[in-house]
């Protein structure tokens, strides 16, 4: 049985040390920087990285006197050189939990062995249904109305080296409301990502989050 020993203790519950990963607007990141200043976690966001020099979650980060590097594989004279960088900031920054929110790239294998079981993925929709290469953004709403769906929902899941694929964190379902258009369900959906990435850290920081033989269980 794998119990999570992470850094930083505080009371009962565990004081995490997070790095947000995102490559767009950055919402979920501003969530889960809200629910640290309200008290809902205990946990900060201690780092920030991003593939994109532009991502709304650097410059957010910026305002809020957090660490933040754009760290491209572009910038590197090799993909060695990118992961060696990357795992120094994380190396850095103690960080405890890595936290995808909308980051576009698949992580390094060496990243994802590194932080086995420490690396987490918000997916717009209800895995396993609608994930994987491709899906993403506008393409899952898309792709859950095509079907006919009922209800969508937003998934907190491990990331291992396939696209949305680890084991199943937290979900949590989403109506589909006639008359919705992707846009619609996409703004629907976030509002209940934003209150569920942070519920997810909790989970972490209370030790309810338990890993056996690659499956999760939530005490
Ligand atoms: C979210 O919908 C998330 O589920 C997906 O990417 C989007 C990121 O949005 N993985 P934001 O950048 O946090 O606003």
């Amino acid at each position: 049985m794998l119990i999570f020993a992470y850094n930083s203790i505080f009371g009962a519950s565990l004081v995490l040390k997070l790095c947000i990963l995102a490559s767009g607007r950055g919402s979920n990141l501003r969530a889960i920087i809200n629910a640290y200043k309200n008290g809902r976690i205990k946990s900060r966001v201690r780092l920030v990285i991003s593939n994109n020099s532009k991502s709304g979650a650097l410059s957010f980060a910026g305002k809020n006197n957090i660490p933040n590097f754009h760290l491209s594989q572009k910038l590197f004279n090799s993909e060695k050189e990118f992961v060696n960088a990357f795992l120094a900031l994380l190396k850095k920054y103690r960080i405890d939990l890595i936290v995808l929110a909308g980051y576009m790239k698949l992580l390094d294998p060496r990243i994802i062995r590194k932080y086995k079981n420490k690396i987490i993925n918000i997916h717009p929709a209800l895995l396993p249904e609608f994930g994987g290469k491709g899906m993403y953004g506008m393409h899952v709403h898309e792709a859950v109305l095509g079907a006919g769906e009922t209800e969508s929902g937003a998934t907190v899941h491990f990331v291992d080296e396939a696209y949305d694929h680890g084991a199943i964190i937290l979900q949590k379902k989403v109506k589909v409301k006639a008359g919705d258009t992707p846009e619609k369900l996409r703004k629907r959906v976030l509002r209940t990502e934003h209150r569920l990435y942070p519920e997810a850290i909790k989970l972490f920081e209370e030790k309810k989050v338990q890993v056996r033989k690659g499956r999760v269980f939530i005490k």
